[in-house]
């Protein structure tokens, strides 16, 4: 029997109020089911709901740096359980142990840096324009936060959105994707071998459509952290705009690559594989175009198409394997369905294409890394995001047309460019359309205390990580103290 699972509310754990569960099975293995989880609906979600928002009355009122040294509790307890979860990550969503273990360090790195900003909590102090008067500016928290991750980073995203709502002194309600339950049940388990107080943190597992739609319509839910698709970001951002609750969207990307005539073409190949094929191209930051310097085009498709039939493919446990399935069914059909359109656009496909389920891949979603050649951008796997292991290649003449292709997407997440020219890569600093720009490095690889986010339909002008994921999770207030003992009037004594 599958082991059974269940939410997390108000301190306890419960069982979805229909008794109904979803099974969440192995993606390298679909035979093998990893536990059975609570398909909860609207009325688990306003138990959470409410239990966050009674929770909230005593966590304002924790102080910031104790708030902190909690989260410095849980980074403990990740760095010691690291392994064990990066082995359970890789049995619920298939990318490699490497990435697996990345993705939990991702989190402790977050905790340590999050806890250390509960004694940074800045506000400001200013003079006032009048005398005897006193002026300062300080965040407060927000309220009842919903969180609805993916299960890309199964720890890394929920640790980004939580730990910077819980220090800032909010409450949260998680609900995590339906493929990754069970990593969200071990960092809740964590936070509660930390001493997070009931109600402060709970989860409710479900459906985007039955859990999501009811978090985001909930009246006292006051802000929603959504990572996820464009599609899903927008129907999220019309409810919040009826309501007029804060809404922060990580959304799609279609990052690419840079290779100019002059780059270390050896580094810009390497780069350009771990990019568009690491975690199975399962990444919002993954590389899904390269746009290379006609003179420079044929040995780096070449030494790229001959990179790639050498990866190897199979179980992410096993330590011999490259890449690891795609998340599920439906995932896989999605790509099949972008070969097919490549194809018909008349791009040469160069390199896998199909599904490999030879041998002990059976029964697993696992796909060939697969490139394009030829590919124009204006085709759409040259402006959709596929995300799996597809790689679009575009030739062009100039440094002019490269930050042309490069922008003309719908989104602006990561993007990156091999030269060896300094001017140049100044320049692609201040004209590329990104969030996050590498020079000679990959577009994957965001480190945690710099902001992650992107522009144009990526998502909404907020940025995680960083210092200014808090302007997210708080509130600015300003705070005028008058101690002259009279009337003084801004503006109009000034006169
Ligand atoms: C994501 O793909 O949603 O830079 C997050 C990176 C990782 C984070 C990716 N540190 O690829």
């Amino acid at each position: 029997m599958a082991e059974l699972y269940k939410n997390f509310i108000d301190g306890k754990w419960r069982a979805a109020t229909s008794g109904a569960t979803f099974e969440n099975r192995n993606p390298a293995n679909r035979d093998e089911v990893i536990g059975l989880f609570p398909a909860s609906t609207a009325e688990d979600v306003d138990a959470a709901v409410q239990a966050a928002k009674q929770a909230f009355a005593a966590w304002r009122l924790v102080p910031a740096p104790k708030r902190g040294e909690l989260l410095y509790r849980v980074g403990e307890l990740l760095r010691q359980y690291k392994e064990d979860i990066a082995r359970g990550m890789t049995r619920e969503m298939g990318k490699i142990l490497k990435e697996t273990r990345g993705d939990v360090q991702e989190g402790i790195d977050t905790a340590f840096y999050v806890a250390g900003e509960g004694r940074r909590l800045f506000g400001e102090t200013t003079p006032a324009e009048l005398p005897n008067k006193f002026a300062m500016s300080v965040r407060t928290p927000i309220g009842v936060c919903a969180l609805i991750t993916p299960w890309n980073f199964p720890m890394a995203i929920p640790t980004w959105k939580m730990f910077p709502a819980l220090l800032c002194g909010n409450t949260v309600v998680l609900k995590p994707a339906e493929d990754t339950p069970q990593t969200a049940q071990r960092l809740i388990e964590i936070l509660i071998e930390a001493g997070i107080p009931s109600g402060v943190v709970n989860l409710v597992h479900g459906r985007g459509e039955d859990v999501g739609a009811a978090l985001v319509r909930h009246p006292d839910v006051q802000l929603v952290s959504f990572t996820g698709s464009a599609a899903v970001g927008r129907e999220i951002a019309s409810v919040c705009g009826q309501n007029l609750k804060r809404v922060s969207l990580e959304l799609g990307g279609k990052n690419a690559q840079i290779v100019m005539e002059d780059a270390d073409l050896e580094l810009a190949v390497e780069g350009a594989l771990w990019g568009a094929f690491g975690t199975t191209g399962q990444r919002c930051t993954a590389t899904s175009r390269l746009i290379v310097h006609r003179d420079v085009a044929k040995t780096v498709t070449d030494a790229l198409v001959a990179r790639a039939q050498k990866i190897r493919i199979g179980d992410g446990l096993d330590e011999s394997v490259d890449m690891g399935p795609l998340i599920n069914a439906a995932a896989r059909e999605k790509v099949l369905r972008y070969i097919e359109i490549g194809k018909r656009e008349g791009a040469r496909l160069r390199s896998g294409g199909g599904v490999h389920d030879a041998g002990v891949c059976a029964k697993g979603y696992f796909f060939q890394p697969t490139i394009f050649d030829q590919v124009k951008p204006n085709m759409r796997i040259a402006q959709e995001e596929i995300f799996g292991p597809v790689l679009s290649i575009v030739e062009i003449q100039s440094f002019e047309e490269a930050v042309q292709v490069m922008n003309s997407t719908p989104y602006g997440l990561s993007s990156s460019i091999y030269t060896q020219d300094v001017a140049r890569a100044f320049r692609a600093m201040r004209d590329i359309e990104a969030g996050i720009t590498y020079i000679n490095g990959p577009t994957i690889g965001a480190e945690v205390h710099l902001p992650f986010g992107g522009v144009k339909d990526t998502g909404n002008g907020h940025r995680e990580a960083g210092t200014t994921v808090y302007d997210i999770f708080s509130e600015w207030k300003s705070i005028y103290v008058d101690y002259s003992g009279k009337l003084q009037k801004a503006q109009i004594d000034n006169n």
